[in-house]
């Protein structure tokens, strides 16, 4: 820690970042059960894994011949973690790497693959030891679909076509291809993203141009042996609404879904540390983290004119935050240490989408490991996990669940020219008879007793978890005990038909009942 640091740090803890003793707030939650409330779609909690810095190599693939302990060639400490977090996609090779990917160069003998730099990311020399065969193993592995973003940018339409029919086909010569590889039946591909970023690093197109562009590309994307492509447009970025409005207009028949991207950066000139951090750069974090609500409200509106029927998804399938890197750390690897903050940006941002979820059909957290808002950070043998990861981890439930709607009362926090902040953020599912609420203190300061009504439903707390930590800023770091992990939560109780809790101050606590 420099100098710079220790001094906010030592202000930050003077200035109320710690938990205290200040007398607790309260909310109320109110349970409206709807037979008709959309399921959220477990795609929600997707991951996404690029070629940026060590998201791939040393995040997940260290390679057989490996010190570190692997499973044919993946880290075996990533691969249980993740498989805690019932993974259901994972987005692959990128990003802006995908545009100028070529995905022949990931194929056959390791030392026969070409290397490329990597010019979004660094200038990384790329050896394309994980290729197509490596991701789609790690797919199996994980029990996941695999999500590939195709390179419009850059690559042909031959190329995407063939990629399509080399993981697909059981016959032909791209078939014969795979087999040679080593991998006789065809892989299943579910989601194709047809480029990424198409309005920047994915070539720089109008969206009039890329709607054109989308329509020849997809047309040779085939379904083979069985196989059913669910095709992604690349959509816009936050609150480029346009980009929507011109691609529902003009692809919506050709697509199944479009994406969106958005970061919670309040300035990209200057991003902010992840861990060095006050109070009012917290609360203004959380405030720009809410605009996810009115840029996917927004966006779904336009949708809904071409498709009231909401057979077309929203895919946000690059959200989260985004920090200077850590100090001394390569610029271009977007290494960022993750804290309390991220872990609530992340339960407010997942809670906008179970509101959402009869639009939003996927979102992808960026990124898996190493990158940006990670579940898992790595050093040589060594891995933590993040806060982020737990609260993946403590909302496992809500995946396929049904949403039951809530009316809430807490009161809020404004914020200069931003969204106000809820003092109590929740969110509530069931599926098969059992009940998962989730709700999260973003205060700083104050406790909430928050009295939840059950709407008369006879439910009994099977168990209940918290998330929460002695300062905002804390982080798990390296060879240190976990500052930031999940315990059990013993003060969420039932009493006349209503479910009492205590949250503490920057909490999240997840309740199950049945
Ligand atoms: O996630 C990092 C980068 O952010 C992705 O490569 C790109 O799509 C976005 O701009």
């Amino acid at each position: 820690m420099n100098l710079k640091s220790t001094v906010l740090a030592l202000l930050a803890s003077t200035a109320g970042l710690c938990a205290s003793a200040a007398p607790a707030a309260t909310s109320t939650v109110q349970l409206l059960p709807n037979a008709d409330a959309p399921v959220i779609k477990k795609e929600i909690y997707g991951q996404f894994a690029e070629h940026l810095g060590r998201c791939i190599y040393g995040g997940i693939w260290v390679g057989e011949e490996s010190g570190i302990p692997n499973t044919q060639g993946y880290r075996t400490d990533v691969l249980n973690a993740l498989r805690e977090l019932h993974v259901p996609v994972l987005r692959w090779p990128g990003g802006c790497f995908a545009d100028e990917y070529h995905w022949m160069d990931g194929i056959g003998p390791h030392d026969k693959r070409p290397v490329m730099v990597n010019t979004n990311w660094g200038g990384t020399v790329e050896d394309n030891s994980f290729g197509t065969n490596e991701f789609f193993n790690f797919c199996e592995l994980l029990g996941c679909e695999p999500y590939l973003s195709g390179n419009v940018g850059s690559g042909t339409v031959e190329e995407l076509a063939k990629w399509v029919e080399y993981i697909t086909a059981a016959d032909g010569p791209m078939a014969e291809l795979r087999k040679a590889n080593g991998r006789e039946k065809p892989w299943r591909l579910k989601y194709l993203g047809v480029g990424n970023e198409s309005w920047g690093c994915g070539g720089n197109f109008t969206a009039d141009f890329y709607a054109n562009v989308y329509r020849r590309y997809q047309t040779y994307c085939r379904d083979f042996s069985g196989n059913r492509l669910y095709k992604i447009a690349s959509g816009a970025n936050a609150g480029d609404y346009n980009w929507t409005e011109v691609l529902m207009r003009d692809a919506m028949h050709q697509f199944n879904g479009v994406s969106m991207h958005y970061y919670s950066v309040g300035d990209w000139n200057s991003k902010g540390s992840a861990t060095v951090f006050d109070a009012s750069d917290y609360y203004r974090t959380l405030a720009i983290c809410l605009d996810m609500k009115t840029l996917v409200e927004r966006h779904s509106e336009i949708m809904d004119r071409f498709d009231p029927e909401k057979r077309k998804g929203l895919m946000v399938d690059e959200w989260g935050t985004w920090w200077e890197v850590e100090p001394g750390t390569n610029p271009g690897h977007l290494y960022q240490q993750n804290t309390m903050r991220d872990a609530i940006v992340a339960a407010l941002t997942l809670n906008i989408f179970h509101d959402n979820a009869a639009r939003v059909h996927m979102a992808n957290i960026a990124q898996l490991a190493n990158v940006l808002q990670a579940m898992v950070l790595t050093q040589d043998a060594e891995m933590v996990l993040t806060p982020t990861y737990y609260v993946f981890k403590m909302y496992v439930p809500h995946q396929d669940a049904r949403l039951v709607p809530l009316a809430v009362t807490t009161a809020t926090r404004s914020i200069e020219g931003r969204n106000d902040v809820p003092e109590v953020s929740a969110t509530c599912s069931e599926k098969d008879g059992v009940y998962t609420i989730s709700l999260t203190n973003t205060s700083l300061e104050k406790g909430n007793d928050v009295a939840v009504d059950l709407a008369a439903l006879k439910l009994k707390v099977q168990g209940a978890e918290i998330l929460t930590a002695a300062s905002v800023n804390d982080y798990n770091d390296f060879g240190k005990p976990e500052a930031v992990t999940l315990k059990s939560f013993k003060d969420a109780k039932i009493k006349d038909g209503k479910l009492n809790v205590s949250m503490p101050p920057m909490s999240i606590v997840t309740i199950s009942l049945k």
